[in-house]
């Protein structure tokens, strides 16, 4: 690798980030290509130029990885405003039905209008209140499910029951129901939930994915790499579940046959604009409903399965967990929401889960809308610039024995209230500034209770042939290699967990 670390001739010009020296047109493409994962190839190239921000040349794109928490908050907060854009590719124009949403949309008065509605109108205090029966359904359906798997044998892919508690939330939040099919009687997927959840899995790791041809535009045509059949393949299938729902829908609000808001679709649909007019047209809530599902789905599932798979390989961690909760719930009732600001070693765990186990090695791109200088280094406009989710949290100049799951790291001596976020950036959960998450309280909410309601309502063990849980990354993203498929036993007197699968 030629290694370029001074890019202009002239000392007194502010120099890009180290990194490799790029070909002419195609830049470092040939090398991310012979270098797959690319996540892993970028890792390996800030190493060996001992860099924690460097500049990687894709076709016509600087793209600026960082995993240094000072420089990630220089570009969040010094320079957000610079750096509050997204960029154009392939998946996200698909996804977004050309960029009518909030995550992928560049910045301008789209993604303003749509952030403004997540983040008043679907994601408030006040509606985070009003949609709780239906957290609370959820979460009493996966004890139900769980609890039935113990009497089948008690073998259970928590994959399978975390990303299918977060599918089942996301289903009632907006379309008041968890099943599309006839359901199931033991409280899990169905064919159709498993299709659905599956589809938008494959839109968040086909999104932001390092595809050639978001780099050089003219391949786009071509699909060289298979990403934008895979795609559209998965946008047809969630579309065949939503578009008769939401269709529907828009005609009973049309014609009176519905006027009661029982879920976000009917908040979406009702919006008004100040003319009294619809706010939103259909192809934008059909586009920010699907955005919306690959927000909720992902992060809590992931977050959710490495903790109980660290805990397995240290007991210990199990106890405490499981101390503080019978400390402050008991075992005559099940772990509730208003639980949880009392429940700070089960936080540290989800926090240590975040920093440790991302779920992507990067946060969504910032893209720069004008030059700025960060961390002395010149940053020009049009960069593309991906803080490290996990080269942030296993900074070993940031944590001690970054690779180890060690959730007393994030326990306070004063007790105070334990929070998910992390506004500084040692490692990125919510991420911050302008184009931070807007689902914080859901999100929180979400993760710490269906981890909770794991750890007390079940004991849980390594299959008989399984000494050790393997904790390994996947090749691509960041889940732990295989589902962690174990064994449960019910901890709480049978009738709290007989739900009706309703
Ligand atoms: C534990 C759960 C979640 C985590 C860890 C998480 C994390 C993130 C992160 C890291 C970003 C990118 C921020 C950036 O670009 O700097 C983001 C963006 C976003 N998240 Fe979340 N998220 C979660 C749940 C949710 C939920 C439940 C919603 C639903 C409202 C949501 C809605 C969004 C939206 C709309 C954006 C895009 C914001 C923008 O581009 O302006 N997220 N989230």
């Amino acid at each position: 690798m030629v290694i370029n670390t001074i890019r202009y001739k002239n000392p007194n010009k502010p120099k890009l980030p180290p990194g490799p020296k790029p070909w002419p047109i195609v830049g470092n493409l040939p090398e991310m290509l012979a270098n797959k994962p690319t996540t892993r190839w970028i890792h390996k190239m800030m190493e060996e130029f001992n860099t924690e921000i460097a500049c990687i040349r894709l076709g016509n794109v600087n793209v600026i990885p960082v995993t240094c928490p000072v420089i990630a908050r220089e570009f969040l907060r010094k320079h957000d405003a610079d750096f509050a854009s997204r960029p154009i590719s392939v998946a996200s124009d698909i996804i977004s039905n050309g960029y009518m949403t909030s995550i992928f949309s560049p910045y301008g008065e789209q993604w303003k209008k749509m952030k403004k509605i997540i983040a008043k109108d679907l994601f408030s205090p006040r509606r985070h209140q009003w949609l709780q029966d239906k957290r609370n359904g959820e979460a009493d359906n996966l004890m139900f499910y769980v609890y039935n798997k113990c009497n089948n044998g008690g073998l259970v892919n928590v994959r399978i029951a975390t990303q299918h508690y977060c599918g089942n939330v996301y289903r009632k939040y907006f379309f008041n129901r968890r099943y599309f099919g006839k359901g199931m009687k033991d409280g899990g997927p169905g064919v159709e939930e498993v299709e659905h959840v599956d589809a938008a899995f494959i839109l968040l790791n086909h999104v932001f994915a390092f595809s050639t041809s978001d780099y050089i535009p003219w391949l786009r045509l071509l699909d060289l790499d298979g990403h934008k059949g895979k795609i559209k393949n998965a946008m047809r299938i969630i579309n065949k579940y939503h578009d008769s729902i939401i269709e529907e829908k828009i005609k009973q609000w049309n014609d009176g046959s519905k006027n009661v808001e029982e879920d976000l679709l009917d908040v979406l649909i009702s919006l008004k604009d100040v003319n009294n007019k619809p706010l939103l047209e259909k192809k934008e809530i059909k586009a920010q409903v699907i955005e919306l599902m690959m927000a909720m789905v992902d992060n809590p599932s992931n977050a959710v399965e490495w903790t109980l798979a660290e805990m397995l390989n240290q007991p210990e961690l199990f106890q405490k967990a499981t101390e503080e909760l019978d400390n402050i719930v008991g075992k005559d009732r099940l772990v509730q929401e208003s639980d949880i600001p009392k429940l700070n070693f089960l936080k540290a765990c989800a926090r240590e889960a975040f920093r440790l186990h991302p779920i992507t090695d990067f946060n969504a791109p910032h893209v720069s809308m004008n030059d700025a200088m960060v961390g002395n280094y010149l940053i020009p406009k049009g960069s593309h610039v991906l803080l490290g989710r996990s080269g942030l949290g296993r900074n070993p100049k940031v944590w001690s024995e970054p690779h180890k799951f060690k959730p007393e790291r994030h326990l306070k001596n004063d007790e105070s209230d334990i929070s998910l976020t992390e506004p500084n950036l040692k490692f990125i959960s919510f991420s911050t500034g302008r184009r931070g998450c807007p689902g914080v309280m859901l999100g929180s909410t979400m993760t710490i209770l269906l981890l909770a309601r794991l750890l007390h309502g079940f004991t849980w063990s390594a299959p008989s042939n399984i000494s050790r849980i393997n904790c390994v990354d996947s090749n691509s993203v960041l889940f732990l290699d295989e589902p962690l498929t174990v064994v449960a036993k019910p901890r709480l007197a049978a009738e709290l967990y007989n739900f009706s699968s309703k």
